[in-house]
């Protein structure tokens, strides 16, 4: 699972994201798939860049926070730790791995969700050697319910 933030104007936006996947090598290119729904999208559509981060497993509540509630209705940017990447975006403090990504396209699909696609133009540091701390998977929040219907 992954939460990915964005800016525009004085406004953060941020939810929690399932449909993401890295997309090309040489260029490297990621992917992230947000609902039209979310009050994240409409963001999102005016941010030169977002952040994508993936959590550790024990990080439930942040990501109950950016999946179980919208920014529609309280800001969630009160309620965790973070800082200014490029273009302003909101990058989470105390995630295992985190890049931002400068917005390079959209594929708008014909779905109920719009694809992002991300050229990384700064990361988190690389983790250690050995195994890294288990991160927060689909399975361990399958029990949350998304704060803005799809
Ligand atoms: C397990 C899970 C996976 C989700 N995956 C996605 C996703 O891939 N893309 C997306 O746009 N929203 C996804 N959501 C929904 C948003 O995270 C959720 O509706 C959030 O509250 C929207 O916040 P916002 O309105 O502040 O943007 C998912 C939610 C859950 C619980």
């Amino acid at each position: 699972m992954y939460v990915v933030t964005a800016s525009a104007g004085d406004q953060q936006a941020g939810c929690l994201v399932g449909f993401a996947s890295q997309c090309s090598i040489d260029p490297p290119r990621f992917m992230v798939w947000i609902s039209t729904a979310n009050r994240t999208y409409g963001i999102a559509r005016r941010a030169s860049h977002l952040a994508v981060h993936v959590l550790r497993r024990e990080q439930r509540r942040t990501a109950e926070l950016f999946g179980g509630e919208t920014g529609d209705d309280l800001d969630k940017f009160d309620r965790v730790d973070w800082w200014a990447g490029e273009g302003a975006t909101p990058v989470l403090a105390d995630c295992p791995a985190w890049f931002v990504g400068r917005v390079r396209g959209l594929v708008e699909g014909d779905g109920d969700h719009v694809g992002f696609m991300l050229e990384p133009v700064r990361h988190g540091p690389p983790p250690g050697d050995g195994e890294g701390p288990a991160l927060l998977r689909f399975s361990d929040i399958a029990d949350i319910s998304p704060g803005h219907p799809a």
